[in-house]
């Protein structure tokens, strides 16, 4: 068993950090074409969408680390439907990175390799109902921060701004899955931890 956890999160890292991500839904659409950005904010925009790009690295690994630490089928299908649509957000931010001219962060690996080890131990340790507290509380945070990036975002980047407001919907979505199928809610002091480790990622991210 633990070596075929093993297999699978090597193979779910190497997908994730190696291989084309495939989206199993087209690309959001801007209603308006936008108009042309000026070199600051065009560096701005792809800063923004590096950083979600790095956030579905990370939501790749997490949901990859619930999964193999639970022992329920049918939460276990739950979260593999959630990661889908992950892998749409993880396609759709690395397309407009690069129609942005610009690249991934380089701290990939590492990015995916903490939030594995996160989602994974929350599993174990904590089960499955304070697995999906965690999906609720990641979701919520997620939220919160595509809501800022709808106001920092170069109002004529429309491009972006349609796959940042899909992507919302669609965590929203996730942590209401999560609440649905019985999530524990977090210890304060679990949110803070995780909000000050956003932090860090999400400012680093934004340069390297
Ligand atoms: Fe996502
Ligand atoms: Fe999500």
């Amino acid at each position: 068993m633990m070596s075929d956890a093993l297999i699978l999160a090597t193979d779910s890292a190497l997908r994730t950090l190696c291989a084309e991500p495939r989206a199993s839904r087209a690309t959001p659409q801007a209603a308006h074409a936008g108009s042309p950005l000026t070199a600051a904010e065009k560096r701005e925009a792809a800063a923004l969408m590096r950083v979600n790009h790095v956030g579905e690295v990370c939501a790749q690994a997490l949901y990859t680390g619930q999964m193999l630490a639970s022992r329920d089928a049918a939460l276990r299908a739950k979260l593999a439907e959630a990661s889908r649509e992950e892998t749409d957000h993880l396609a759709w931010t690395l397309q407009r990175l690069r129609e942005l001219d610009d690249r991934p962060s380089l701290l990939n690996p590492l990015w995916y390799a903490g939030a594995f080890a996160i989602g994974y131990t929350a599993g174990k340790l904590g089960g499955d109902r304070l697995s999906l507290g965690f999906v609720v509380e990641t979701e919520n945070q997620v939220e919160a921060h595509l809501n800022s990036h709808m106001q920092r975002l170069p109002e004529g980047d429309t491009a972006s701004r349609a796959i940042v407001a899909q992507m919302k919907d669609d965590e929203v979505a996730h942590a209401r899955m999560a609440e649905r199928e019985g999530a524990l809610p977090l210890p304060g002091v679990v949110k803070g931890m995780m909000k000050a480790a956003a932090r860090v990622m999400t400012t680093v991210a934004h340069r390297v």
